[in-house]
């Protein structure tokens, strides 16, 4: 393993330390970066909840959650009895104040055992309503006055609208600095999402076609395949748009459209991609249906199983209107990108779980081949496949062997499995090491928050002002409604599925 620096002592105490998001995601990062010797030398993680757990206990309960989800099941060499002499529990109720005082005390004592002070990180792990609150709570402790040494880190959904978002950033800085707040959206921290940057600026070859002059449009769908699981009650309040497009699916335009930048420091980085999100075309409240449409998925079979419609979903209204589906036509209105679409989609109870980049190119200019050597021809295509599958496509004409000229379509396959031992780290990994290193790259600027929720606002009003009239309106194992089929079709062109590797 290449030789690295460890990120600096740091204790990090997880509201919501008896969650689930803990339990799936956070703990099994953790434990990652310690088997894979990322974990600062000396550190400390605090379980923050209301369950009653001594420390044993919980420790029981995070290691049955890492056998289930982390990316290595099975240990035998020792590493969880030696990480979890790290973790302990703190029951706590977060709403009285009085409570804080025991982090004080927890801070101080690990000083004295550390022998320096670590930095201190506090992760809300915890429903979006409860953040204002701690946030408030934690701000008086004064844990150190050196800002660099405490972080917040704020889980999405960051906010509910645009003025809630608003509000949200202004607590906040009130009592943290903006270098002190990490906002996390988690597909940034993805192997797959990162390496778009490498792509695209690594290579001289893809950048100067990077543009209007070569692209035709650009595709985005993250479909899963699963229902609401057990989160009717957040997903009331949210919706596709919200969970999914507010938030990841803007990053991932950000990625593709952003100018090249001069470093990779953190603010240059948002920079750049904050500078895509203020050039995306507002979308007018009362043309919203031109450019967008919803979808909420109805009763039906998935893979030979019987699956509820959204409505009877536990915790969710029997009439509710939430969008559980959202396709949307973007533009972004700048030198590189003026006037090519950019076509979204997202839902859950889909046909497939993927999530991928298309790049649609132009036709070539002339086409000198007689007219039956093109009647395979497709345009070229460089795909980015984000999940499950993670490989880059580019799709270009070939001659078929033979002795007529016909030509069709192949693909260049770059693929992570054969090129890598396919162990990458998960998401959460890369970001809780990057909080604990202090690098904001990854992580959401206010601004940028609130940027993307400029642009979805418009929407949103159209739609809460406007109820639907046909949910549910898509199956289960379908593609959406058949609108969002409309919503592309209308300009010529069709959603983009992944054929299996070396198929067409
Ligand atoms: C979360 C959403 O942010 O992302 C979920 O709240 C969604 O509703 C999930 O299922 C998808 O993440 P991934 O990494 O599985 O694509």
């Amino acid at each position: 393993m290449q030789n690295h620096k460890l990120p600096p002592a740091s204790l990090l105490f997880i509201f919501g330390g008896s969650g689930d998001l803990n339990y799936r995601k956070l703990s099994p990062a953790l434990y990652n970066l310690f088997i894979d010797n990322w974990m600062p030398e000396k550190f400390g993680i605090v379980g923050i909840g209301r369950t009653e757990y001594n420390d044993d206990n919980y420790r029981s309960k995070l290691y049955e959650g890492i056998k289930l989800f982390s990316r290595r099941k099975e240990d035998n060499s020792g590493h969880w009895q030696q990480f979890s002499q790290h973790v302990s529990y703190m029951k706590m109720d977060a709403e009285k104040e009085e409570e804080y005082q025991k982090i004080a005390g927890i801070v101080k004592t690990k000083e004295q055992e550390f022998g320096e002070h670590p930095n201190v990180i506090f992760y809300m792990a915890v429903a979006p309503q409860l953040v204002p609150d701690i946030a408030k709570k934690l701000g008086p402790l004064n844990i150190c006055s050196d800002t660099k040494c405490t972080r917040i880190v704020v889980e999405k959904p960051f906010g509910h609208d645009l003025a809630s978002a608003h509000e949200l950033n202004q607590l906040l800085m009130s009592m943290f600095d903006e270098t002190q707040i990490y906002r996390i959206d988690h597909y940034l921290g993805k192997e797959t999402v990162q390496n778009i940057l490498a792509l695209r600026f690594a290579n001289a070859l893809f950048e100067p076609i990077w543009n209007k002059n070569y692209i035709d449009h650009v595709q985005i769908t993250a479909a899963e395949t699963v229902g609401v699981e057990g989160r009717g009650g957040y997903y009331e309040t949210s919706g596709a748009l919200r969970d999914m497009v507010q938030n990841h699916i803007l990053q991932l335009i950000c990625m593709i459209g952003m100018e090249a930048p001069v470093s990779f420091e953190a603010d240059e980085i948002r920079n750049k991609k904050v500078a895509v999100l203020n050039a995306i075309r507002k979308i007018d409240r009362d043309d919203a249906h031109d450019f967008a449409v919803r979808g909420q998925y109805d009763e039906g079979w998935m893979k030979g199983e019987k699956v509820p419609s959204y409505r009877k979903e536990k915790s969710v209204s029997e009439n509710s209107n939430i969008d559980t589906f959202a396709a949307v036509k973007f533009y972004i209105d700048n030198w590189r990108w003026q006037d090519v679409p950019f076509y979204i989609r997202t839902g859950k109870r889909l046909h497939d779980k993927t999530t991928i980049i298309t790049l649609q190119f132009k036709p070539a200019p002339h086409f000198a081949f007689p007219e039956e050597a093109t009647e395979t021809w497709r345009p070229n295509r460089l795909t980015i496949s984000i999940q499950p599958e993670m490989d880059i496509r580019l799709r270009f004409q070939a001659k078929r062997p033979g002795q007529f000229m016909i030509l069709n379509p192949v693909d260049m396959i770059f693929n992570y499995k054969d090129a890598y031992d396919g162990n990458e780290p998960e998401a959460y990994e890369t970001l809780l090491l990057d909080v604990m290193e202090g690098n904001a790259t990854l992580f959401m600027r206010s601004d940028q928050v609130e940027a993307a929720w400029k642009i979805i606002m418009p929407i949103l009003e159209s739609w809460e002002t406007r109820p639907p009239v046909d949910f549910p309106n898509y199956a289960p194992d379908s593609w959406g409604p058949e609108d969002a089929e409309a919503l592309i079709a209308r300009d010529g062109n069709n959603w983009i599925t992944l054929p299996p590797l070396h198929q067409e």
